[in-house]
């Protein structure tokens, strides 16, 4: 095996740890803010601290960082763990504007955003649980 077959994991293309907390943490300020988030908003605690916590374990596991959710969570499941929310076009837009604008600001490599941004949106569509 050369240099060239290791694969680089998306946590490590779009800067580790450092930037999945700006993007979170934008992500969460955007829907608190934004006023075509606010249906979105209303679905979640008042207090934004603890889902900010587990979105950025979520999304470390899922870019290939270290498997911070699956332990302390089990199975993330995540389809099942939205069945409470009603989620439709109108939501995953919603949920989506507040993601693209984070990754905007947040993730600096054109090429890895375009991916991370497929790849978290089609994410978006399978959680669509109401037509
Ligand atoms: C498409 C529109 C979406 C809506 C409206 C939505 C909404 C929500 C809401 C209301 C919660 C509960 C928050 C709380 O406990 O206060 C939640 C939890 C969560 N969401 Fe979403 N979500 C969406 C898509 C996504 C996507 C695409 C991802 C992954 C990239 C995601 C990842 C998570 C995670 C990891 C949790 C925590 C689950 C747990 O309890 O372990 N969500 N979401």
């Amino acid at each position: 095996m050369t240099d060239s077959d290791v694969t680089i994991s998306m946590f490590e293309r779009i800067g580790g740890s450092a930037t999945i907390d700006r993007l979170v943490d934008r992500f969460y300020d955007r829907m608190d803010t934004l006023p075509e988030a606010k249906m979105i908003r209303a679905m979640h605690a008042d207090d934004l601290g603890l889902i900010r916590d587990v979105l950025k374990r979520y999304l470390t596991e899922w870019t290939g960082g270290p498997r911070l959710y699956t332990p302390e969570k089990g199975h993330p499941r995540l389809r099942q763990r939205h069945f409470g929310f009603a989620i439709g076009d109108a939501e995953r837009d919603a949920w989506l504007l507040c993601m693209r604008g984070a990754m905007e600001e947040t993730v600096t490599d054109g090429a890895a955003r375009q991916d991370l941004n497929k790849a978290i949106s089609g994410l978006a569509d399978w959680m669509r649980n109401r037509t």
